[in-house]
This record gives structure tokens, C-alpha cells and sequence, in this order.
């Protein structure tokens, strides 16, 4: 039996169309009250180091704006918790970042930096901010996860999307397995990165998954079908697998 399955929809992409000009539009906040009408549960934002694409001023508007939770993404550093502190977003993802990345590639290692993690994620936590590690289907992760008491984790979905064949069934069995691992130690799973229409399906069947966070595809999409049936069909599509 699979619970339901909530939609994040990440705006950074509409930020990023925005700051290729460095005018005021599009506006990711009204990206984001457009996506809450579509059926969104909930609206992901990641500022990043180098503010490329969201700014802390958006951050702040979509803080006052939305009616749904706001996920924070953010490094694991001094700064972006200082940020998470000020605006007690609902949810804080915790990101690897390198700024030489197109966009955030691998997850977390959040086994090899426990001691760096460990103060973070108690101050968030402290804060009533739910941590959620963005990580590899991995167990030796997962646990330290577990140590670190974040109580929920994102599934990195990017090595799934980017294959096919067979490589792309070993990454399912892998996301698979590490779903059904977290929550029998109680953790709460997400997962997210490069998921579109053609393979949502297989990830969203995933009984443990609570959570899929999706930008870039449903962004592009609007260009072509507007934002709000973009993510109707989306959600759509996952309920179906469910
Ligand atoms: N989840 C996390 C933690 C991410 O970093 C991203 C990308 O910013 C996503 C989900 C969404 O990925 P995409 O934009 O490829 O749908």
C-alpha cells in the first residue's frame, strides 16, 4: 500500500531566465503562487553560494508570500544557515555545492563530513527546521544520516535520469532498496533531480517515497504548455504510479 506522494516544485530555473537579463522578470515568486494552484504541496528554492540563479531577496518574498511549505536548499555552511535561521523556512536541504557545477551533481557525502554536519543540522533542527540530506542511494549514507538524526533525506534521482537500459534498471533497484532501508530506520524519504514526464513514473511507484522535487524539466515545459498544466500533468502522472 503507498501513501501519498507530494509534489515540490523547485523555481530556480524561472530565476535563472530573470538574471540572464538582470531585469525584474520572470518573477520566481509568482512562479511559485502559480505552482500553489496547480496543486503543488509545496515550493523548493536554492539559494546558492554564488546566488547564480535564486537571491536572498527572493528567498525573503517567498518566505512572505507562499501559503504552502518552502524547502530551502542550502550548503552546508556558516552563511546559508545564518539565512535558514533568519527566515525558519519550513524544510532545509542540505546540498553538496561546488561552483563549478552546472547544477548540483552527486549527493551529499554526508558519511565522509559528520563532524562538520553534526552542529548544522542540530541548530536547524533546534530551530524547527526540518533537515532533509540530499544523498546518494547508498546505506552507508543513509546511516549517517541516521547518526546525525536528520529526519529526512532526498534521494539524488540524477544517475537514474541520465542512463538508460540496463544501468538505468540497476539505478532504480538502488533508489528502490535505499527507499525501503531509510524508512525502516524511520526516516522520511524524498527524491529529486532530472526527473520528467518520460520517467517519473518508475521513481513515484517507489512505496516509501513521501516527496519528489522537480524544476528544470517542469520549467522548460512551460515554456510550451504553460506552468500550471505543466505541473497538473505532472502530479497527474504520479498519482497514476502510485
Ligand atoms: N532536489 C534537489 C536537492 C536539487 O538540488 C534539485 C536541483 O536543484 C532538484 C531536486 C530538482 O532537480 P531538477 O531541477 O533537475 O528537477
Amino acid at each position: 500500500m503507498t501513501g501519498p506522494l507530494r509534489l515540490g516544485v523547485n523555481i530556480d530555473h524561472v530565476a535563472t531566465i530573470r538574471n540572464a537579463r538582470g531585469v525584474g522578470y520572470p518573477d520566481p515568486v509568482r512562479a511559485g503562487l502559480l505552482a500553489e494552484r496547480a496543486g503543488a504541496d509545496g515550493i523548493t528554492a536554492h539559494l546558492r553560494e554564488d546566488r547564480r540563479h535564486i537571491t536572498d531577496d527572493d528567498i525573503a518574498r517567498l518566505t512572505a508570500a507562499l501559503t504552502v511549505p518552502l524547502n530551502f536548499e542550502m550548503a552546508a555552511t556558516d552563511e546559508m544557515l545564518g539565512i535558514a535561521l533568519r527566515h525558519r523556512p519550513h524544510a532545509a536541504c542540505i546540498v553538496p555545492e561546488k561552483r563549478e557545477e552546472r547544477t548540483t551533481e552527486g549527493g551529499l557525502d554526508a558519511a565522509g563530513q559528520q563532524d562538520r554536519l553534526h552542529d548544522l543540522v542540530a541548530a536547524l533542527r533546534d530551530a524547527g527546521i526540518r533537515v532533509s540530506l540530499f544523498i546518494e542511494p547508498d546505506a552507508r549514507q543513509i546511516d549517517a544520516a541516521l547518526q546525525l538524526g536528520a529526519p529526512v533525506i532526498e534521494l539524488h534521482t540524477g544517475l537514474y535520469a541520465e542512463c538508460g537500459g540496463d544501468a538505468q534498471a540497476a539505478e532504480l533497484r538502488r533508489l528502490t532498496d535505499a527507499a525501503a532501508l531509510a524508512a525502516k530506520n524511520g526516516i522520511e524519504v524524498h527524491a529529486g533531480h532530472g526527473l520528467t514526464f518520460d520517467n517519473v513514473a518508475p521513481i513515484a511507484a517507489i512505496p516509501q517515497l513521501a516527496e519528489l522535487n522537480i524544476g528544470h524539466f517542469l520549467i522548460g515545459e512551460a515554456l510550451f504548455a504553460g506552468l500550471e498544466p505543466s505541473i497538473r500533468h505532472m502530479r497527474a502522472l504520479m498519482d497514476a504510479a502510485r
